[in-house]
């Protein structure tokens, strides 16, 4: 499965870019949320996901990368989004924000900076519909593809066999054909691309290549 992330798009023409992405191979459309404050940037807010949403028919993948993430449940409920992705290092209190994301009627997803070790998940495993490990240090699209993630998928698929968590594993940045394949060989199942995909002069072809891994 293939997450387009918006933020490589050309915000000059958001309608555009969503008329081709619903004809696109893509099974959601990924939403980075940046604060300037979990992470060294801000990107773009719920005015602009509010827009965004009304023109996207596809399932919305929110990656809130801010702290006190459990604030803006409403907000991105109210955007009819499908999954909810909270940074683990954002939440000393884990457990209730992905019951309050559920409450909500919303799948809950938790995501892990490059520097944190799967093994912290090992208590919340079973209770999130997905994990999303970075790839890249947040903030950034463009950067290059930290190798290490590879053995992190292979653990975190052994952790998701050995627990019965029905758990996906999405990946996210410096993701291309290349990095892609080795995720997809290594057990992961939903690969986001910014610049793999909206940056590209055909991003159509360049969906339909990156879904097809
Ligand atoms: C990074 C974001 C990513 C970013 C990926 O903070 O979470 O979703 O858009 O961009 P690429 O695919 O260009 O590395
Ligand atoms: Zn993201």
């Amino acid at each position: 499965m293939l997450a387009p992330s918006l933020l490589a798009a050309d915000f000059r023409n958001l309608e555009k870019e969503m008329s081709w992405f619903n004809q696109s191979a893509a099974s959601w459309l990924h939403l980075d949320v940046m604060d300037g404050v979990f992470v060294p940037n801000i990107s773009f807010g719920f005015p602009v996901l509010r827009a965004v949403a009304k023109l996207c028919k596809k399932p919305l993948d929110v990656h809130l990368m801010i702290i006190q993430p459990e604030k803006f449940i409403p907000e991105v409920k109210a955007l009819g989004a499908y999954m909810m992705n909270v940074h683990y290092e954002a939440c000393p209190h884990l457990h209730r924000v992905i019951g309050q994301i559920h409450e909500a009627g919303m799948h809950a997803g938790v995501t892990l900076n490059p520097s944190t070790p799967v093994s912290v998940l090992e208590d919340i495993i079973r209770d999130v519909d997905m994990v999303l490990l970075m790839s890249v240090n947040p903030g950034f699209g463009g950067q290059q593809f930290i190798e290490h993630t590879i053995d992190k998928v292979k653990a975190l698929r052994a952790m998701i066999e050995r627990t019965g968590s029905k758990a996906l594993i999405e990946i996210d940045g410096g993701v291309n054909m290349d990095t892609g394949r080795r995720l997809r060989e290594a057990g992961a199942d939903i690969l986001v691309a910014g610049s793999a995909v909206f940056g590209q002069t055909d991003p159509l072809k360049a969906a339909a290549d990156l879904a097809a891994l």
